[in-house]
């Protein structure tokens, strides 16, 4: 039987849990019964690739009242809970994916806390850090975490096999510079990182929520460049890709509105050229199947 959907996002253990409940699946929460459960699918299928489904535990989530998180003046206080960038899809996650779950998190998994993390203790050293936020099945992430070893990579995604993909993948690579955190984003950025804490922002075909009545969920909207602002150090970078040319413009205007925010694209265009290390992913690949073109920005933190 779904948990239901939490009601609000005060910060305390018993909501961080609840909104873990309402995302993840039953068999994912790291309590017993995703043991057994993964236990049983193992003696079961040894090692075939089975797929695990789960339902959605929610759809549309109704707005809730708001957090108060920011420790800055450039947070809007208005980001109001809000209306999501993400909706849970019912999915599939292989047995692979289930088994990185239990066996793997601990090492590339970070849990969401209320309080801003400690990314030196998580990652075991001082290093720049990138951030990626809905890296999907983390294509983009691991690409950057193989080029540039010196770097942390820190990765949100809120679709768990896609995490459970990552996780497999940095494990068959050896990557030790890379964790994911299966969160909102969102709530991720207003507090679990501290202020000035990245070097790097990337979201790269953020959903597009093309229809005009469900612009309001795209990510990329005033007060959620308030966040990145926040949590990006001066001088620090952020890159966007889209196939939506409507989204593009939009992204574009946004940033552009913002005061602490400058363009980093050359020449005529106010569009950036694509970053070197950024691969083609399945959803630009769609993009490119359906005749879109794509849109690379880059804007520095001042
Ligand atoms: C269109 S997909 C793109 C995935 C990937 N960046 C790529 O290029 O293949 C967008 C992803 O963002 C994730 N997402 C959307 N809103 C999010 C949020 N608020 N926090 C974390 N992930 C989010 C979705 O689950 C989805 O996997």
């Amino acid at each position: 039987m779904p948990r239901r959907l939490r009601q609000d996002v005060q910060c305390d253990d018993t909501t961080c849990v609840a909104w873990e409940a309402t995302v993840l699946p039953l068999n994912y929460t790291r309590a017993s019964n995703f043991a057994s459960r993964v236990g049983s699918l193992r003696s079961g299928a040894q090692g075939a690739k089975r797929k695990l489904s789960f339902a959605p535990l929610h759809r549309a989530p109704a707005d809730v009242s708001d957090s108060n998180a920011s420790d800055s003046s450039i947070i809007p206080p208005a980001h109001s809970r809000r209306i999501r960038s993400f909706v849970v899809r019912a999915g599939r996650m292989t047995a692979g994916q289930a088994r990185a779950w239990q066996e793997l998190w601990p090492t590339y998994g970070v849990e969401f806390t209320c309080q801003p993390l400690d990314l030196n203790a998580i990652f075991g050293r001082h290093a720049p850090r990138v951030l990626e936020i809905g890296f999907g099945t983390g294509d983009a992430l691991l690409e950057y975490a193989k080029l540039h070893p010196d770097y942390d990579c820190l990765g949100i995604e809120v679709h768990p096999p896609g995490v459970g993909h990552l996780m497999i993948e940095a494990h068959k690579g050896g990557l030790a510079n890379i964790r994911a955190i299966c969160h909102d984003a969102v709530e991720v950025l207003e507090q679990a990182l501290a202020a000035k804490s990245l070097d790097e922002v990337h979201i790269f075909f953020p959903d597009p929520w093309h229809k005009k009545r469900h612009h309001k969920r795209r990510l990329i909207q005033p007060p959620f460049v308030g966040l990145l602002a926040r949590v990006l150090k001066p001088g620090g970078v952020v890159k966007l890709a889209t196939d939506w040319q409507h989204y593009a413009e939009q992204m574009l205007d946004v940033m552009r509105s913002q005061p602490y925010f400058e363009n980093l694209a050359s020449g005529e265009s106010l569009y950036s050229q694509r970053a070197a290390h950024r691969p083609l992913t399945r959803f630009e690949r769609r993009g490119h199947r359906l005749g879109h073109g794509v849109w690379d920005l880059a804007f520095k933190r001042k």
